[in-house]
């Protein structure tokens, strides 16, 4: 099994990078260095409580080609927090990349962010891998295989061709070819994983789950699009940082592992124990304007990161998960309430 003495983890000031900061910090003796823009999706209150010694942030761009090159060079900390750390002094021996644009609605508004993040971005930091032999998880998504039907009996698999709806599964799909080519091509150690929806705290208020949670504390309406019946596969944040780190270490290169925990639920499902759990008239939200391009179901088959590495969810109530989501975002208020009005006007001027 590979050890790892100092990780970059770009996009860790935002839902899912956080969380697997955290994680590391917590379950492993691994220095954590986050490489992060705080985009309108990023929040460095995000990695509060993890010890200084452990973790080395640094406010910066992934499309920094210099920046990048710094950091792998060991000469980048420059940009870091006055409170970093000396075990940010060991070389940089992995890189674990979520930095991105991640919202769908966001990619169908204006696009262009998505392209430079998401496509650009993983080219800067494979160009610096490649130049400094460093190890490459790259974080994707379910997205890029497209959607099934309702009554489709077939899951994903790391077999299953790309067919990626939106712009911003389409610029989530260049990245992964990047990977691949990056890694047959000039030997990049790398490794993907696709994960399914996560839900858990610090997400974005902007996503489904935290979207109607917030509305629900602050007397809005829930909104649902379209139909109701989009089906998505819910995975806790922390069973993907958990996939992730056995990828990391026990993953073979070149490889691609599909990460879900068997959470299939349509979105009316989801809101409604929303409701429920908050005390509400099952009825009480607004339907309102669809997705454009909307995707109809995603379903992941984990079998090969079960098989081979040995993983398995431990969140496997998900009544019990979306329990403590709605107690963090009730005591977490502050985190919160100063962008839901920007969140919310957004969402109105779409008609959503
Ligand atoms: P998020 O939007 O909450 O966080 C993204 C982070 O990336 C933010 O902190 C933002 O500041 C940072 N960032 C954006 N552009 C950057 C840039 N140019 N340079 C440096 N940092 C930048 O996203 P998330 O939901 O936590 O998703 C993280 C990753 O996981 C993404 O790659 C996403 O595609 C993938 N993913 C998400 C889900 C999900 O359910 N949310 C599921 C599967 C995969
Ligand atoms: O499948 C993994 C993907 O999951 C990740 O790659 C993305 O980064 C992540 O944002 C998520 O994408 P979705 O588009 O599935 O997530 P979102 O939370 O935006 O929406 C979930 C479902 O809920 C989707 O069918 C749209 C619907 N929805 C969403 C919002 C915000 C509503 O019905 N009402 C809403 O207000």
């Amino acid at each position: 099994m590979a050890e790892y003495r100092n990780i970059i983890v770009t996009g860790g000031a935002g839902f899912i990078g956080s969380n697997f900061a955290h994680w590391v910090v917590k379950n492993t003796d691994a220095h954590v260095t986050v490489l992060d823009a705080l985009t309108y999706a990023g929040n460095r209150a995000n990695l509060e409580g993890i010890p200084a010694d452990r973790l080395t942030f640094v406010h910066g761009d992934i499309c920094d080609a210099d920046l990048v090159e710094s950091l792998l060079a060991g000469s980048g900390m420059g940009a870091a927090d006055a409170g970093a750390a000396g075990a940010a002094d060991a070389p940089v021996d992995a890189i674990v990349h979520y930095a991105a644009e991640s919202h769908n609605d966001n990619s169908i508004a204006d696009p262009a962010p998505f392209v430079r993040t998401n496509v650009q971005g993983t080219f800067t930091l494979l160009e610096a891998a490649r130049e400094h032999d460093v190890r490459f998880h790259h974080i994707s998504t379910d997205e890029v295989y497209g959607d099934l039907a309702l009554d489709d009996p077939t899951r994903f698999t790391e077999e299953t061709p790309y067919r990626p709806s939106s712009p911003y599964s389409s610029t989530k799909a260049s990245s992964d070819l990047l990977v691949r080519a990056w890694c047959r091509t000039y030997g990049v150690r790398a490794t993907i994983s696709n994960c399914s929806n996560n839900y858990g705290p610090y997400q974005h208020i902007e996503k489904f789950i935290p979207r109607q949670i917030t509305n629900i504390l602050c007397g809005r309406r829930p909104k649902l699009y379209g139909d109701g019946l989009n089906v998505r596969d819910w995975i806790h944040t922390e069973d993907h940082s958990r996939a992730v780190w056995e990828v990391l270490t026990k993953g073979r290169i070149g490889e691609t592992y599909l990460i879900g925990a068997d959470g299939e639920r349509n979105n009316l499902e989801v809101l409604q124990a929303i409701l429920e759990r908050m005390g509400k008239d099952p009825e009480d939200f607004d339907w309102v304007r669809d997705r454009p391009g909307h995707d109809r179901r995603y379903a992941i088959d984990a079998g090969k990161l079960r098989r081979e590495l040995g993983w398995s969810p431990i969140h496997t109530d998900f009544a019990e998960g979306l329990e403590a989501t709605i107690r963090w975002y009730e005591e977490n208020r502050s985190w919160w309430q100063a962008v839901k009005q920007v969140t919310e006007a957004k969402y109105a001027a779409q008609g959503q």
